[in-house]
């Protein structure tokens, strides 16, 4: 059986790590897209001289054509602009807006029948915009950020609780951005939700409050530290565990941007809802009951998207 294939288009920071996490596991060969010169060679040259050491047998080669994207079983798109301390995700809207339209070509001349999982932000515009330009069908396109903000609150929830973060599950909903909904009543530890977990003692609402809001702005955090750039390793580590279920049918239930067909009351729009990812992409997006505050914060997060996509269409008519 031939190898699987997985090309990485944006070969930057998030883009190297993808290539170290795909061959480390094996996952298939891997290809290094970028439109700056030499550098996706560089960092696939520098990989495979790790291949020996750590014993992975995954080609990597890096391209500024995309003809060589050709194949491909999974695209992860990290091209574009990352984050600069100040700026908000919507901020790189019009630059990776035109990124997107350049990505997307690739893909539909190259590789048509990949499965594509979007990071560039402001996410839940750029997986929907990456989808139009592309032309594949829905369930083959999905953007990267629930795994990612959930892991962000399992890991503060493990914190708080002293628990390990292996125990802890947890539901964010919505836009990737400040208006995302990280809701407690489904999140637990081994099971038990974490409102019962107050009533236990184990913590207080007003903590839970602060983990919530430090959740929301949990990639801002690391941009005021980095000083120069934006997260990458959990970025990374998130959207492999989307690929590896696509590529192994693994059917895993994963909180991501989907497009929506009138699931939550939404029609047309990428929004971050639980989703299953199997072989045939997205096979199922999992609609649940939310109480009346969830449901007013995940209208406040679609609105942030409804707009983001009027500014897009406003930035490209071949859009609207
Ligand atoms: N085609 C291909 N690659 C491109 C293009 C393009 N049209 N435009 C820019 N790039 C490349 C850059 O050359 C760079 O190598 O995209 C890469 C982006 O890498 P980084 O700047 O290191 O950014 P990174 O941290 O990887 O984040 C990428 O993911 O989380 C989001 O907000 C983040 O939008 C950003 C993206």
């Amino acid at each position: 059986m031939a190898r699987k294939k997985i090309a990485l288009v944006g070969a930057g920071m998030i883009g190297g790590t993808l290539a170290h996490l795909a061959a480390m596991k094996e996952m298939g060969d891997v290809v290094l897209f970028d439109i700056a010169e030499g550098m996706p060679s560089g960092k696939a040259l520098d990989l495979a001289q790790a291949a020996p050491v750590e014993g992975f047998d995954s080609k990597l080669k890096g391209t500024n054509d995309y003809a060589d994207i050709a194949g491909a079983d999974v695209i992860i798109v990290t091209a574009g602009v990352a984050r600069k301390p100040g700026m908000s995700r919507d901020d790189l809207l019009g630059i990776n807006l035109k990124v997107m339209q350049a990505v997307g070509a690739g893909i539909k001349e190259h590789a048509p029948d990949a499965f594509v999982i979007c990071i560039t932000n402001p996410l839940d515009a750029m997986v929907w915009a990456l989808r139009e330009y592309s032309g594949l069908p829905t369930e083959k396109v999905v953007g990267m950020a629930g795994v990612l903000d959930s892991a962000r609150f399992r890991c503060f929830l493990a914190e708080e609780f002293d628990v390990s973060v292996e125990d802890v599950t947890a539901f964010v909903l919505g836009g990737h951005g400040d208006t995302m909904v990280p809701v407690l009543e489904y999140s637990t530890v081994a099971g038990i939700p974490v409102p019962d977990l107050i009533k236990m003692g184990w913590s207080t609402q007003e903590k839970m409050d602060a983990i919530v809001k430090r959740t929301r702005s949990g990639g801002g955090e690391i941009v005021q530290l980095l000083g120069n750039g934006s997260a990458y390793y959990a970025p990374a580590t998130s959207a492999i565990m989307m690929a590896e279920s696509y590529l192994k049918d693994k059917k895993r239930v994963l909180p991501a941007a989907a497009n929506l067909t009138g699931q939550y009351g939404v029609d047309g729009l990428y929004v971050g809802v639980p989703i299953v990812i199997g072989a045939n992409g997205v096979e199922r997006i999992v609609e649940i009951e939310l109480n009346d505050e969830a449901k007013a914060n995940f209208q406040v997060s679609v609105d942030a998207v409804k707009e983001l996509l009027e500014a897009c269409k406003g930035i490209d008519s071949s859009l609207a």
